[in-house]
């Protein structure tokens, strides 16, 4: 039957398209030398090493964790330098591949958006386009701009309406596109507000007086990418004349020390600063809507995966932000509610202490816009899945962040 045929062939070339990691493996490596930390970077610059955490090879120093992804082909080196510099290991994923493909419930894919799912951009577009009809005094929603590929980038603004202007919180997620619990959580969040407006106090009390702008997916192309084509995938997917490598780090493309710390001037890098500050259309979109609000926006919260952090300015400074205890303090306090639900721990602090030195980030960026409170929140795990948390837990994950958001909003509520 040739139509069967054809249709055959035409899914062999869909597939042929997709990355895929069959045999790789992450590892995890702990340095405890000098001397492991520079073979560590002497490696990533002889093969090809995709690194969890940190985010780069620059990034690495003595005493972390470091975590990576290793092509098959690249395992015996890998193993052979780790055994004979004795440099302690273990192997968190064995097959990544098996664990891409373990990462969905096992039950049929839906055709709709599901909130215990991870769901692809087209998805998320079309359920964007009916929460927001769904319920026209609670919220509404407005394009900030397109992406580099011209996909519209959608603010949501949660909140009763009133006459005057009200103060507001900026969240966004989905920076990076391989963090999929991310976009996650900021749909589950916009679920919840809507759903428990009007019986949970605190809910109908911050809805009342405050504004929630809800950025869910920052990165549009590349979380796109990383569902069709490639699933460890981070950057935008920019291109530039001179360059076959594609794509910056968007967190690395903010105005806050641009590219002076822990970020790369290399295109190909996963953690290219890019060409000049705001380079990135969908940084500079994001970044004119908060500089456009900045009267009223009061709290900048960004959503990242993974290793279970609450992070704050400053990450392009040793220096401590001028807020610090208040910010720590809040920190804390959002921390142990989040581990009340299912007892997860999280590590809070600023982020050039806490996890590594990065510039050019966001809440940095905010953070010295004006934007007090300001926050980097790393998801659930750290590191038995990583990227590839599995659906099942995105439920808990997000019931548990938004214990630590509410609280956080609750604290910029009362201190307006
Ligand atoms: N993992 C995140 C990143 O590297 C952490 C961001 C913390 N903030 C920062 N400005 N580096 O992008
Ligand atoms: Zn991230």
């Amino acid at each position: 039957n040739m139509r069967v045929l054809l249709l055959f062939g035409l899914v062999a070339i869909a597939l042929a398209d997709v990355t895929r990691f069959e045999g790789e493996k992450v590892f995890r490596l702990k340095p405890v030398l000098d001397e492991h930390v520079t073979l560590i970077k002497e490696l990533a610059k002889s093969i090809e090493v995709d690194f969890w955490s940190p985010d780069s090879a620059e990034l690495v120093t003595i005493d972390i964790d470091v975590d990576i992804r290793v092509p098959a082909i690249y395992l015996d080196i890998v193993y052979t330098i780790l055994q004979q510099n004795d440099i302690e290991h273990e192997v968190l994923i064995e097959d990544l591949q098996a664990a891409v493909d373990g990462q969905a419930d096992n039950k049929p894919t839906p055709r709709t958006h599901s909130y215990t799912k991870y769901n692809n951009w087209d998805k998320v577009q079309s359920w964007i386009a009916s929460i927001s009809s769904s319920n026209p005094s609670l919220i509404s929603k407005q394009v900030i701009g397109n992406t580099y590929e011209g996909r519209p980038m959608t603010v949501l603004k949660l909140g009763k309406k009133s006459g005057s202007t009200k103060p507001a919180i900026f969240m966004d997620c989905g920076i990076h596109a391989r963090e999929w619990i991310s976009p996650a959580f900021c749909q589950w969040f916009v679920k919840e507000a809507l759903s428990t407006y009007g019986s949970d106090s605190q809910m109908t009390s911050l809805l009342d007086q405050m504004d929630v702008f809800v950025l869910p997916v920052f990165n549009i192309d590349g979380y796109d990418y990383t569902h069709k084509s490639n699933r460890m995938w981070r950057k935008t997917r920019s291109r530039r004349s001179g360059s076959s490598c594609i794509g910056a780090d968007p967190n690395r493309n903010f105005n806050a020390g641009w590219c002076t710390i822990g970020a790369s001037s290399n295109p190909c890098s996963d953690t290219f600063c890019g060409y000049t500050p705001e380079s990135e259309i969908e940084a500079k979109n994001v970044a004119d809507f908060i500089r456009r609000n900045k009267s009223i926006i009061k709290s900048y919260i960004t959503i990242h995966s993974y290793s279970q952090l609450l992070l704050f300015p400053y990450s392009y400074t040793y220096e401590l932000a001028a807020h610090h205890s208040e910010l720590l303090k809040v920190a804390e306090g959002a921390s142990a509610a989040l581990r009340s639900l299912y007892g997860t721990r999280y590590t809070s602090g600023p982020g050039a202490t806490t996890i590594y030195p990065a510039a050019g980030g966001s809440d940095d960026w905010a953070y010295d816009l004006g934007v007090k409170y300001s926050y980097t929140f790393e998801l659930r795990d750290t590191g038995r899945y990583g990227f590839l948390l599995p659906e099942s837990q995105i439920k808990p994950t997000c019931e548990e962040t938004m214990l630590a958001v509410k609280y956080i909003a609750a604290y910029v509520q009362k201190n307006l």
